[in-house]
C-alpha cells in the first residue's frame, strides 16, 4: 500500500472489506457508523503509532486448527524442502524469496485469470519498488471479487435506523451487470474514472465493480468534506461520471449531500452524468434541476435493460495485473489530496489479510464502517 508524499499526510489502511468477498465472507456493510472512538480518549497526542501502540493488550490467544496460514505453510515446506520452526521463519521465508512466496499466494488463492503469468516477478531496477509482477498474466479485479455466484449472504446492509437488508452473491452479481451495462451505454470506457461520493452504501460497490469490469478507475472524496474540497478532487481526477446521494446521515447527524452538488459539478465540463441515489421514500420527489446533467439511479440503470428488458452478459475485460483499478486520496491536510492509483493487483494483499491473517472463511462475517474513498483519521 501506497503513503502519501509527506508523512502528515497519512493514507489510512482501511479496507473496504468487500473485498473479503473473495472468500466467500458476507460483510456487514452499515450505511454510516454510530461508533465512536471512546477509547482513544486518553491517548498521547503524538500519533498514529503511539495510538495504535498504546494500551496494547492481548484479547485472543486461542489456538484456531488448520488455518490458512498452516496450509500454505506446509504446503511451501513441502514444495521448497524448507522446514519452519514458528511464525518469524515462515515470515523471513516470505520475504527473502518473495516471487515464490507470492506464486504460491496466488496458487493458493486460485486467482481467476485467463492467461497465466510468464514468472510472478521480475526487476525492473534497484529501489524496493522496481519490481513488476505477475507480468504476461491477464485478469480482471472485478471478475475476482465476483467469484461466488451463489445463495451466501455476500453483503448485509445496515443503516442507523436498524433497518437491514441482505444481498446474496447471486444478487450480487446481477446488480453489477446491470451497472456495467448501464455505464457502458452511456459511454463508460477503460481508462475512464468514475467518482463516488457517498455514503457506505452498496451501490458504491455495484458501481465500484462494473467500472472495474471495463478497465475504467474508481475513487472519490469521502462524503463528509465540503464542496469546495470535493469540486477540487473531481478536477484532479477529472470523472466521467459521478455517482453520489442525495443525503445521508452519519452518528444521528444529517448531512445534505444535494445542496453542495450544484458547486462541485456545474463548472466541472468534463463530468457527462451526475447519477443521484434516492435514499429515502419522497427522495425522489426532490428537485434535482439544479444539478446540471443529473438523474435518479432508476433512470440510469433503466438505460442497462436491452428494449426486450434484458440485461446484457457482464463482460470482464482482461487487463494485466499493474492496470489501474482505484485512485484513493489522500486527506489534504498539507495542501490539495494528492490521488494515489491502485492496480488490479491489489486484492492479493488483501487476500494475505483476511485470508492468512485472519483466516476468514465462507462461514465469517466482517464489519465494514468506512464509505468508499480512504478514511481520514
Ligand atoms: C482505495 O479505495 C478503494 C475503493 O474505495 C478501497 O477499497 C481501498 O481499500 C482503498 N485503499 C486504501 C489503501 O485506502
Ligand atoms: C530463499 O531465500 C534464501 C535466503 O536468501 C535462499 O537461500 C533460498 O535459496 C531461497 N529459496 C528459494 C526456494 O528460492
Ligand atoms: C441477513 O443475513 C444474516 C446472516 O446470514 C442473518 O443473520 C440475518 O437474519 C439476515 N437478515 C435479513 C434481514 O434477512
Ligand atoms: C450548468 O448549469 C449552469 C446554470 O444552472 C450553467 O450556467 C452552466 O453553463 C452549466 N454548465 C455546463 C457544463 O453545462
Amino acid at each position: 500500500m501506497k503513503r502519501g508524499s509527506s508523512p502528515s499526510e497519512l493514507v489510512c489502511f482501511t479496507v473496504l472489506s468487500l473485498l473479503s468477498t473473495m472468500l466467500g465472507t458476507a460483510c456487514v456493510q452499515p450505511y454510516s457508523t454510530t461508533i465512536s472512538h471512546t477509547s482513544n480518549k486518553n491517548l498521547s497526542p503524538k500519533g498514529f503509532v503511539d495510538i495504535i501502540s498504546t494500551g496494547t493488550r492481548q484479547i485472543w490467544n486461542k489456538k484456531v486448527p488448520g488455518t490458512q496460514m498452516e496450509k500454505l505453510r506446509s504446503i511451501i515446506q513441502d514444495k521448497y524442502g524448507v522446514k519452519f520452526e514458528n511464525y518469524w521463519d515462515f515470515h523471513e521465508w516470505s520475504i527473502k524469496n518473495y516471487s515464490q512466496f507470492w506464486e504460491e499466494v496466488w496458487n493458493f488463492y486460485e486467482v481467476v485469470c485467463s492467461k497465466p503469468y510468464d514468472q510472478p516477478s521480475r526487476r525492473i531496477g534497484d529501489r524496493i519498488i522496481d519490481v513488476e509482477w505477475f507480468p504476461g498474466a491477464e485478469l480482471n479485479y472485478a471478475e475476482n471479487i465476483l467469484r461466488y455466484r451463489d445463495d451466501g449472504v455476500a453483503l448485509i446492509c445496515v443503516d442507523e435506523d436498524g433497518k437491514e437488508l441482505n444481498v446474496t452473491f447471486a444478487q450480487m452479481y446481477e446488480e453489477v451487470r446491470l451497472y456495467a451495462a448501464a455505464f457502458k451505454k452511456i459511454g463508460l470506457q477503460k481508462g475512464d474514472r468514475v467518482a463516488c461520493y457517498m455514503s457506505n452504501r452498496r451501490e458504491a460497490i455495484y458501481s465500484m465493480l462494473a467500472a472495474a469490469s471495463m478497465g475504467a478507475m474508481f475513487g472519490g472524496p469521502l462524503p463528509f468534506y465540503g464542496p469546495k474540497t470535493v469540486a477540487a478532487i473531481m478536477n484532479i481526477m477529472k470523472p466521467k461520471f459521478l455517482i453520489t446521494v442525495d443525503r445521508f446521515q452519519f452518528n444521528k447527524r444529517e448531512f445534505n449531500t444535494l445542496d453542495s452538488l450544484p458547486e462541485i459539478v456545474n463548472d466541472q465540463e468534463f463530468i457527462e452524468k451526475v447519477i443521484i441515489i434516492p435514499t429515502r421514500e419522497g427522495s425522489k420527489l426532490k428537485d434535482i434541476s439544479s444539478v446540471n446533467n443529473s438523474c435518479f439511479l432508476d433512470e440510469f440503470l433503466k438505460r442497462g435493460r436491452n428494449s426486450d428488458g434484458n440485461i446484457p452478459e457482464l463482460v470482464f475485460e482482461q487487463f494485466s495485473f499493474n492496470q489501474p483499478v482505484f485512485i484513493n486520496f489522500t486527506s489534504g491536510t498539507t495542501g490539495l489530496p494528492k490521488g494515489l492509483v491502485h492496480s488490479a493487483g491489489t486484492f492479493l494483499p488483501l487476500l494475505r489479510d483476511f485470508g492468512l491473517h485472519c483466516n476468514l472463511d465462507r462461514t465469517s462475517v466482517t464489519l465494514a464502517m468506512q464509505p468508499a474513498s480512504i478514511k481520514q483519521l
